[in-house]
């Protein structure tokens, strides 16, 4: 199955007919997974081994506005500044669009607003692919439901698929070879207390793509057959936590999701490391701080930087120990961007 056949079987009869109107918008926000989707099941279209529990950020995302151009090629303009042609991001952006434009090859200019550091492992490709996605659907007047366009965004990035909805969001692995049965469903309950704190350690560029880091470790870590039961094991704890607003239990089961990751990765072969050692002494104050009472836990993704968990009353603690840290309430109310 390709990823036209799903983009031809999601839009019917719209599928690369010219857009309804002139401009389409989105914002989409970014989501940090508690329970970590590692591991693809079908390369092409982004099908994952197990399923995965995020929490979108609020209004840290991707906001995209997408308009008809005139020309050879894409634009793209990222934060103001254009994207050059020979840029992953302006390829595989690219590689995108074309998925969905008409037969005559109408070319697009994409503005992506992004209010989160780019390329720092605080996935930017989840909210990137979600908001395109929804812009293709105000662009086109589509009228897709979110779970047609969490499939669509996910043939862009697999996080993506969390990135359609906003809150606590389970992407579904499925079975299906097609993979129509794999896409978010967001989960009914709230917790304003709950804060994500994002101590960036280093701005520099991934040392290897989430894409090749998981092939590498489903195909050569001894460790990665324990981790399918260990996800299930910790979607029961987190969905527990989430329906009591047991705050422990959140928290260790997501760092302890987050630790397993890295593990199976340590263990491939070649070994991966996405820690640098401020990523390393983070982790090693977080662990004193919680061994003198404080709750407060950590997760990592395919980069160096840390995201702290932790609850409102807490904010003044962790702002006088991490002065750099940015807070995060994923549940308040505000503007995007
Ligand atoms: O969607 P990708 O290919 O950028 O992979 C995301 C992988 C992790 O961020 C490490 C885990 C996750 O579930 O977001």
């Amino acid at each position: 199955v390709k990823k036209s056949n799903v983009v031809s079987s999601i839009l019917g009869k719209h599928w690369q007919q010219a857009p309804q109107n002139a401009v389409g918008k989105a914002f989409a926000p970014t989501n940090i997974a508690l329970c970590k989707y590692w591991g693809k099941r079908n390369q092409e279209l982004n099908l994952p081994l197990t399923s995965s529990l995020s929490i979108s950020l609020g209004n840290k995302g991707a906001f995209v506005e997408l308009t008809r151009q005139d020309g050879e090629h894409d634009i793209v303009i990222l934060n103001g500044q254009p994207v050059a042609s020979d840029a992953s991001f302006y390829k595989k952006l690219v590689n995108f669009l074309d998925l969905f434009r008409p037969q005559n090859a109408m070319r697009l200019r994409a503005d992506i607003q992004s209010n989160i550091p780019i390329a720092a492992g605080l996935a930017s490709s989840a909210c990137g692919f979600a908001s395109i996605a929804m812009a293709l659907n105000d662009l086109f007047g589509w009228q897709l439901n979110t779970t047609e366009l969490s499939i669509l965004a996910r043939l862009g990035s697999g996080s993506a698929s969390r990135s359609i909805e906003p809150g606590f969001v389970e992407w579904q692995a499925g079975s299906r070879e097609d993979g129509m049965d794999s896409y978010a469903v967001s989960l009914s309950e709230t917790w304003p207390e709950l804060c994500v704190g994002l101590l960036i350690v280093s701005e520099r560029e991934k040392i290897l793509s989430s894409r090749e880091a998981m092939q590498r470790t489903v195909e050569s870590s001894a460790l990665y057959p324990a981790w399918p039961a260990k996800v299930s094991h910790d979607l029961v704890e987190l969905k527990q936590a989430i329906a009591n607003h047991d705050f422990a239990l959140l928290g260790k089961a997501a760092e302890s999701n987050a630790t397993t990751m890295h593990a199976t990765m340590l263990s491939a072969w070649p070994a991966i490391q996405y820690a640098v050692p401020e990523t390393l002494l983070a982790m090693q104050t977080v662990w004193k701080l919680r061994s003198e009472g404080l709750a407060l836990y950590f997760t990592q993704d395919a980069g160096p930087n840390i995201k702290l968990l932790f609850e409102k009353h807490n904010v003044a603690t962790i702002q006088s120990h991490f002065p750099q840290v940015e807070i995060l309430q994923p549940f308040k109310k505000g503007k995007h961007i």
